[in-house]
């Protein structure tokens, strides 16, 4: 998908609750353009979707490319009856998609915990796996062996949450499925909650989209945002962060350097700035 149809499904998702920040929409056009560019075919998957925010993304990119896209979650329902009855949010997550597409013909939905998932459910022949289910460890270590099967020789398997300090087991599973399967899938890019890994045969052609300097600003915005590379698990890693002394925040970094500089001076000016806050929404 080119960046112009990366902003029209922004703005066609936008009423759709979820965690799928824009920033990591243009990260997944960035890979999957790459991908189409080079040659590389495959089916779609996603562990978790919940109402359909990144699901939607995933669909134009399976449907554009003539692909399928296998999806699974059990929506918050006992099982698959259930969810088909109306219970949980299945309804909202078809309807959110059947409003976007004539037909969904090319969708298939898995109503059940990821840990089920057979095979024949993900095809051996995923060139996207997104993983966005459970963020506990023992789950994200179990769908990455799941996304591992699945993503074929030139795919990428794309984790959310990774360093969300309010998610640790998402690391954990992480590290926990790198030291288990050692040299099955390797880290090759992370950025706005997402961390993308491909197999270590597959590098050469994900690292030459990062020859071009310029080449990932065709898609992410630049904003404050920097590029560097550092290794993960002994992989080369490219980064897209925040320098602290760029943050959007400045008053978090400032308070954050008073904090780390001088603690007791800080808690003052945290209070002055939460009365100021208090005073404010009060008038
Ligand atoms: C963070 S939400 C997904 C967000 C979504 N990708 C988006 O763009 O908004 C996590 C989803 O994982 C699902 N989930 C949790 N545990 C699961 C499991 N064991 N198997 C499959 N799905 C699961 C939840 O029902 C929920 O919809």
């Amino acid at each position: 998908m080119s960046p112009q149809q990366i902003a029209e499904y922004l703005k066609q998702s936008r009423s759709i609750r979820g965690w799928f920040w824009p920033a990591a929409a243009y990260l997944f056009g960035l890979i999957e353009d790459h991908q189409h560019r080079s040659g590389v075919a495959g089916d779609f998957f996603e562990i978790g979707a919940f109402h359909g925010k990144s699901t939607l993304l995933l669909a134009h990119m399976a449907r554009n490319r003539g692909q399928t896209l296998g999806v699974c979650d059990l929506f918050g329902a006992d099982d698959e009856a259930h969810a088909l009855a109306g219970g949980g949010f299945y309804p909202t997550f078809h309807s959110n998609l059947s409003d976007a597409f004539d037909s969904l013909d090319f969708l298939r939905v898995f109503i059940k915990p990821s840990n089920r998932l057979t095979p024949t459910d993900t095809t051996l022949d995923c060139r996207f796996f997104h993983i966005d289910g459970d963020h506990e460890a023992e789950s994200v270590a179990s769908d990455l062996a799941v996304a591992a099967s699945a993503v074929n020789e030139r795919g990428v398997v794309i984790v959310d949450d990774i360093y969300n300090f309010a998610w640790p087991g998402v690391a954990e599973g992480f590290f926990r499925f790198m030291t288990n399967q050692p040299g099955e899938l390797s880290p090759i890019a992370m950025g706005f909650n997402k961390l993308v890994l491909c197999r270590p045969a597959a590098r050469a052609l994900y690292e030459s989209l990062f020859d071009d300097a310029a080449a990932p600003w065709r898609f992410v915005p630049r904003g404050p945002t920097s590029l560097k590379t550092l290794d993960l698990c002994g992989w080369k890693t490219r980064v897209f962060h925040v320098p602290s002394y760029r943050s959007p925040d400045p008053l978090r970094t400032t308070l954050t350097m008073l904090y780390q500089h001088a603690p007791r001076l800080s808690d003052r000016v945290s209070r002055l700035v939460r009365y100021h806050a208090r005073a404010g929404a009060a008038s």
